[in-house]
């Protein structure tokens, strides 16, 4: 009977569509180019196609095999699993909430940005600019007293419109159509960037691996990296997992999104790295890199106001199905775990992210207050959130599915009930107890004593 009451996707297609919704995002085009160029290029990328591949894949199926088997929000599901009124594993659940909270606060205020850039893109402002004035347009968004403050409201005020219509009406129907869109567009700026006169030198800084750059803080960047682009590491997952039908074939559906989200990262590379090289603007240059070569590009290319207009508009899209599948891990929650309304959840979610969001905001002020050292309150809820609670929560999930749950159960799991062929399926469940747990350990381990 619970069963027939939880929301659920209307087709096969509509998980992969959702979880791709959730996977796409800024942390492909905004973050991943940010901690490739700060972390070594090359070096950087080897180790995220490795990690994103063999651990971040087998612990999104994990998710889904918590999810599709409890049927319930991250909370409860450790509960329901474990046939118990309480559960220690349930702090997966708490720190997923904490996780999905922290992150939308920061995460909204780059969602604000491409806004307040969609508004930049239509009113043509990047059209004759040199590189110092599309820095300078930069400096002054990111820094004006109100604007994005209002740009990263609207954007919370958005999300909580489509979550507060359920999943059905809201998430897919949204993801379907778009993600397509944006792949096509990015296609078309790639071929671009590749004919800038400094692509050589950006393809080679991105592609050719330097091994003597590969560090502990690159391995753990990496790690963080690959959990925050697949939204795994905080239940994000077990919540959409639950909506499973269960005929779906959760281990292609992983994998498939898996690499659509590498290639899109890859892809985001491609384009901002020759780009950068040709214009001058340095690889590190962290929160601006996306937000000036961009329009940099933009501006050398024929139909380049149209094109930036659909790019952002897409972004803002792409955006928006991520703070979605945020905002939803919190409602989820409140909803099932207070018997409260959804609209009411998404309204106190809405509220309290709002209050911490400012913040992050805020601290991009040149004279803010809100800095601890050379990192801003968003940098904190940024690395706090990837560097630390995603890898946590990224173990304890493996050890929970890889040691806890059973290793009957999670094969039931994996192949519907032996309606699906067991092979590769004992890989993943070795990976799941083994490697994946290991790896995680180690490289968590070695951040700390560096
Ligand atoms: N994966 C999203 C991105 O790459 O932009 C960010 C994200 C969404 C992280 C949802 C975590 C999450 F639960």
């Amino acid at each position: 009977m619970a069963e027939q009451k939880r929301d659920g996707f209307s087709s096969k297609l509509g998980i992969i569509v959702a979880t791709a919704g959730s996977a796409l995002g800024l942390g492909n085009i905004y973050r991943f180019p940010c901690e490739a160029g700060t972390n070594g290029g090359g070096a950087f990328l080897i180790v995220y196609l490795g990690i994103a591949l063999l651990i971040g894949t087998p612990l999104m199926i994990s998710e889904f095999v918590i999810g599709r088997r409890a049927r319930s929000n991250p909370l409860s599901a450790f509960r329901r699993l474990e046939g118990k009124t309480s559960s220690i594993w349930s702090i997966i659940g708490y720190l997923g909430v904490v996780c999905a909270f922290l992150i939308l606060a920061f995460y909204t205020t780059v969602a604000g940005w491409t806004l307040g850039y969609l508004g930049k893109a239509a009113a043509n402002q990047f059209a004759g600019q040199n590189l110092a004035q599309i820095q300078q347009q930069f400096a002054d968004f990111t820094g004006h007293a109100w604007l994005p403050l209002f740009c990263q409201m609207v954007f919370l005020a958005l999300t909580a419109m489509v979550v507060m219509r359920g999943v059905k009406n809201g998430i897919e129907r949204y993801s379907k159509i778009l993600m397509p869109m944006l792949l096509l567009i990015m296609l078309v700026l790639c071929i671009k960037s590749l004919t800038l006169s400094g692509a050589g030198e950006g393809l080679r800084f991105f592609f050719w691996p330097d091994f003597s750059k590969i560090t502990g803080r690159v391995l753990i960047s990496a790690l963080g990296q690959s959990f925050f682009s697949l939204s795994v590491g905080m239940g994000a997952l077990i919540t959409y997992g639950s909506y499973i039908g269960r005929n779906d074939n959760m281990v292609s559906s992983a994998v498939g999104v898996t690499l659509a989200d590498t290639l899109v990262a890859v892809l985001a590379g491609v384009i901002i790295f020759p780009a950068a090289f040709t214009f001058g603007i340095r690889p590190e240059a962290g929160a601006s890199l996306a937000f000036t070569t961009l329009p940099m590009v933009f501006q050398q290319m024929a139909g380049g106001y149209i094109f930036c207009l659909l790019f952002f508009v897409l972004l803002v899209i792409a955006t928006l199905t991520s703070t979605i599948s945020l905002l939803e891990v919190i409602v989820a929650t409140l909803t099932e775990e207070l018997r409260i309304t959804r609209g009411r959840a998404a309204i106190v979610g809405t509220i309290g992210t709002a209050i911490i969001g400012v913040l992050a905001t805020l601290s991009f002020r040149p004279d803010s207050p809100l800095r601890l050292g050379n990192n801003t309150v968003f940098d904190l809820l940024d690395h706090l959130t990837a560097l630390y609670l995603m890898p946590l929560g990224g173990l304890l999930i493996v050890l929970f599915v890889g040691w806890r749950m059973g290793r009957t159960n999670v094969l039931d799991e994996l192949t519907n009930s032996d309606s699906l062929p067991l092979g590769l399926r004992r890989g993943i469940v070795f990976v799941v107890r083994y490697l994946a747990p290991v790896a995680i350990a180690i490289i968590f381990v070695s951040q700390l004593m560096e």
